[in-house]
């Protein structure tokens, strides 16, 4: 007698949301449920599992699956002939995780029995039982995947075309594009966003490395809306230079910052320099959980092409280091999205229009009820 290799009604694998569970209509058509022990609020975790996020480093997935983690959900990112895959991070057979595994070919192996999956997620073979037919509902959770600005992104329950920040100086040949190091933070990724946007810190937190306690005004900037979010274009006579190196500035130059939001947590920085120097600065921050972030940081730069990338990687780690103390002290930890929560000044125009962003797109109902 031979034994079925799937029983035709063996339930879906954990949190995969089955088409005919009795879910609201979009969740029908999730890949995707809630994770277990959630740290989001259901509905800001809904909305967040249809954006477009990094998960990893395109230069950290060689030939071994690598583990990453997005919205509280284990996740596997692997590479199958050079292109860039992100799955569950769970085996549908007894739950073992494939990034403990291999690749081969096209498919991922899982370490426990052998089980392979094909690109699409499709069990494409059981070792113990190889003469069997395989049932279609052995199929891991596999979501769709590109490989830009140096970075691996994907969705969990968005569309399969990616929504992705404009960043287009990192392809453009006059730019020099550099991966500076991912750090981690332990607080929501709103906070860290808002802070990425603030222009009033410069003066206090970040003296070290460009900012200057003698000069903390923040001259009056327009914030307007763009087809995607914001954009705010700050100009004020703060170096954008290293400590050591703020006298290569002319006197009273007019540094432009020009900020764009892609929200939920992606903002461009593209620095002015002088000469018609650029510096592109992606803050792309994943929301590992709702209190932990994984921050990516592509830049590109027009000028200094030929200097040392490992002084760039030093100066970005000593400036986001700066504003991880501070973030990671912040209470409430989650970016408090009604306006009247916090007091603000002037200064804050682009925060205030970055959490109004984050509320028209549904996230913080339950937080500011
Ligand atoms: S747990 Fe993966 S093959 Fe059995
Ligand atoms: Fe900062």
């Amino acid at each position: 007698m031979t034994t079925p290799v799937i029983l035709p009604d063996t339930p879906a694998a954990p949190g995969i949301a089955s088409p005919d569970a009795g879910t609201p209509d979009w969740e029908s058509h999730c890949r995707i449920g809630l994770p277990r022990n959630c740290s989001f609020q259901p509905s800001d975790w809904q909305v967040l599992s249809r954006c477009w996020f990094p998960v990893a480093r395109g230069d950290a997935v060689a030939d071994k699956p690598v583990r990453a983690r997005l919205l509280d959900l284990d996740l596997v990112v692997y590479r199958t002939n050079g292109i860039a895959r992100v799955a569950r991070d769970l085996c549908s057979h007894r739950g073992a995780a494939l990034s403990l595994g291999w690749v081969e070919g096209d498919t991922i192996i899982c370490p426990y029995h052998g089980f392979r999956y094909g690109p699409d997620g499709a069990c494409r073979g059981v070792p113990a039982h190889p003469d069997l037919p395989i049932s279609p509902r052995l199929r891991i959770a596999a979501f769709p995947t590109v490989e830009r600005f140096g970075l691996i992104w994907t969705t969990l329950n968005g569309d399969d075309t990616p929504l992705l920040p404009d960043f287009s100086a990192w392809d453009d040949p006059d730019f020099q594009p550099i991966l500076a190091p991912t750090i981690d933070i332990e607080a929501s990724a709103g906070r860290q966003m808002e802070g990425f946007l603030d222009v009033a810190h410069f003066a206090w937190a970040h003296t070290q490395s460009f900012g200057d306690r003698n000069n903390p005004f923040v001259p009056s900037y327009k914030v307007m809306r763009t087809p995607r979010g914001i954009r705010a274009d700050y100009l004020s006579t703060v170096s954008n230079y290293p400590r050591g190196l703020q006298h290569l500035a002319p006197p009273d130059f007019q540094w432009l910052r020009v900020f764009e939001v892609f929200p939920p947590f992606c903002a461009r920085l593209i620095v002015h320099f002088p000469d018609g120097g650029r510096l592109w600065i992606l803050n792309a921050a994943a929301p590992v959980a709702a209190r932990k972030t994984r921050l990516f940081c592509p830049l590109a730069r027009n000028f200094d092409k030929d200097g040392p990338v490992e002084a760039v990687h030093a100066f970005n780690l000593q400036i986001f280091n700066e504003d991880k103390v501070i973030v990671e002290s912040q209470k409430p930890e989650d970016l408090p999205l009604d306006i009247q929560m916090e007091a603000h000044i002037a200064a804050d125009r682009t925060s205030i229009a970055y959490r109004k962003l984050l509320k028209e797109m549904g996230l913080g109902q339950l937080y500011v009820s």
